[in-house]
């Protein structure tokens, strides 16, 4: 179930733009981008290559480096992230917010244990009170568990080559289960790992959810992953937010054209098409962005006005979106 939207917002992104100096001719890369996440929700976040997903993410916990500016604000427990102190944020990083990403052969030290790290990363997250290093073995192997590797004590003493690539993707999760975060942001954590292994990482993702009531935010390209995982749905475009709301409006019944695009793109098991739709064309460059709605010149819905004005939020119940021409029922892409 979709968390009540009356709940307090965890992470609260309001109207956010982000920029990086001397690229991209000056203009954002994302553009007055908002979206909230509840604690205990999973939200999918997802678009085409280049759409902004991970400057979203990086931005939340300042990791743009030195090029990158933000305008906007990005609420996380009353602070404001992207002004608050270097301090607060060093805080927040990992321990309160932390990331998974893709590869975790490169995020994992390959000449250092299994155990070793995730010892380092408990003793570094937590306060570091007269603990025995017994203590925080035992806390490893029990994050080990909870990820679900077999034989953890075993695992302890192994090295990443040993493990297989679904098996260091738990481990990298361990790890950033060591500060005890209240928000995950998993940027594409599976894209790499085949079709079971994607389905077990998952499945864990929705576990610790649930199990420790924190939030996620789930960035990827596939709306199948979203479709199985996630509660809400924001779907991006060209740096711009296009729709957003619970996953089984926004999929079974998409508003904005980009969706119904992406979805007709899709192949489906119990449909038999001659031809898969594509949506003709490629995303923009930041430097091409329009005035108006990014998607413009790939829609089947373009009117006049589409390039030069923004289309404005049209809220309806639990879901919003940006279209001056929504899509309508029974509509196809062609
Ligand atoms: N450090 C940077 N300097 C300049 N431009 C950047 C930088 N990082 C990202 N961009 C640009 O910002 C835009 C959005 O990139 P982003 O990585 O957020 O896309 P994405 O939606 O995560 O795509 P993907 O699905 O491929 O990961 C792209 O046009 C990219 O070229
Ligand atoms: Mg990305």
């Amino acid at each position: 179930m979709a968390a009540n939207q009356k709940d307090e917002p965890l992470l609260e992104i309001k109207n956010l733009s982000v920029g990086f100096n001397g690229a991209h001719k000056g203009k954002p890369v994302v553009c007055g981008v908002s979206m909230k996440v509840h604690p205990g929700e999973i939200l999918g976040l997802v678009g085409e290559s280049g759409s902004g997903k991970s400057v979203t993410c990086y931005s939340v916990v300042r990791l743009l480096g030195e090029r990158g500016w933000t305008e906007g604000e990005v609420i996380f427990d009353n602070k404001d992230t992207l002004s608050c102190l270097e301090s607060d944020i060093v805080a927040i990083r990992g321990r309160e917010i932390a990331m998974i990403f893709q590869d975790a052969q490169s995020f994992l030290n390959p000449v250092q244990t299994v155990g070793s790290q995730l010892t380092e990363a408990l003793m570094l997250k937590k306060d570091l009170e007269k603990r025995s290093s017994d203590i925080f073995r035992k806390e490893a192997v029990k994050l080990l568990t909870e990820v679900g590797i077999p034989d953890p004590e075993r695992r302890m003493g192994e090295y990443p080559h040993q493990l297989s690539g679904g098996q260091n993707q738990r481990v990298m999760i361990a790890i950033m289960l060591a500060g005890d975060p209240r928000l995950l942001i998993a940027d594409e954590p599976t894209t790499a790992l085949d079709v079971t292994i994607q389905a077990q990482i998952l499945r864990l993702l929705k576990k610790l959810c649930k199990e420790r009531n924190m939030a996620i935010i789930l960035v990827t390209h596939d709306l199948g992953v979203i479709a199985e995982t996630c509660e809400r749905t924001v779907v991006m475009y060209g740096g711009k937010v296009m729709e957003c709301g619970p996953v089984e409006d926004v999929l079974v019944n998409p508003k904005h054209p980009y969706t119904l695009g992406l979805l007709s793109s899709k192949p489906r098991i119990d449909k038999k098409v001659k031809k898969l739709n594509t949506i003709e064309g490629v995303v923009p460059s930041p430097e091409n962005f329009p005035e108006g709605c990014p998607f413009y010149d790939r829609c089947i819905n373009v009117t006049d006005k589409c390039k030069d004005i923004s289309p404005p939020i049209v809220i309806e119940g639990m879901r919003h979106y940006f279209c001056f021409n929504p899509v309508k029922e029974g509509m196809v892409w062609k």
